[in-house]
């Protein structure tokens, strides 16, 4: 039998993008075998969608902790009892320190609801309808120590329509991630996509730009 990457999902909300991912292993989709949601908020919904689906879960609250380090040190300690080969970040609003970044080189994904490099950060759609773009989206990169700037694995875009709200506009690009998010992780899985040299890697090839796919 083939073994499935063991792949930590890590959330601090409502989990849309983890139901993604356990809907899409549950259809056998994906070569990823769910081994642990972690949240660093008690309250976060998508932990309830793990033990839903049977998925172990494990929560540790950043507040209990003086600093970032300590805080990600622990993190780290209970991760590690999973021997994940994988860590999907999916709404988990914490910026992670360098060491934490160093210990899963290059075997952290992220999902940024933007076409990055262009806004990173926060509040991206509203910057998005501000700036009067034509397209938005969302991507999926691998995580480096320089927040939202690793190596881009896939892009899912769409046009903005006038006149459309940020809300409006966030629910759309929700719904693009919901299909590349899953996609993207099992790419990393299979070993289609990989990250060396600082780089993304698709089918043995160093890729200089993402997939674009458009919805
Ligand atoms: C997603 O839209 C994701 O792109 C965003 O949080 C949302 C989580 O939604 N992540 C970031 O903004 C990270 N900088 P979900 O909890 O419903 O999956």
């Amino acid at each position: 039998m083939v073994r499935r990457c063991k792949t930590a999902i890590l959330i601090s909300g409502s989990g849309t993008n983890l139901q993604a991912l356990i809907d899409a292993v549950g259809r056998g989709d994906l070569a990823l075998e769910l081994c642990v949601v972690f949240s660093n908020n008690p309250n976060a919904f998508g932990l309830e969608r793990a033990e839903k689906a049977g998925i172990p879960t494990a929560c540790i609250q950043h507040r209990d902790y003086p600093d970032r380090e300590s805080f990600d040190d622990a993190v780290i300690a209970e991760l590690d009892q999973f021997e994940p080969d994988l860590l999907v970040l999916a709404g988990f609003m914490r910026i992670l320190s360098n060491r934490f970044v160093k210990h899963y080189k290059g075997r952290i994904l992220n999902i940024h609801p933007a076409l990055l490099p262009n806004y990173p950060g926060l509040n991206t759609h509203q910057r998005v309808i501000d700036a009067g773009d034509e397209w938005h989206g969302s991507t999926v990169h691998f995580v480096t120590e320089k927040l939202d700037a690793g190596p881009r694995i896939l892009q899912g875009r769409l046009k903005v329509k006038p006149g459309e709200t940020a809300e409006q506009l966030a629910l759309r690009v929700q719904a693009v991630e919901h299909h590349i998010y899953p996609q993207a992780a099992g790419w990393v899985g299979s070993g289609k996509v990989e990250f060396r040299d600082g780089h993304c890697w698709v089918d043995g090839k160093q890729a200089q730009e993402p997939v674009v796919q458009s919805f």
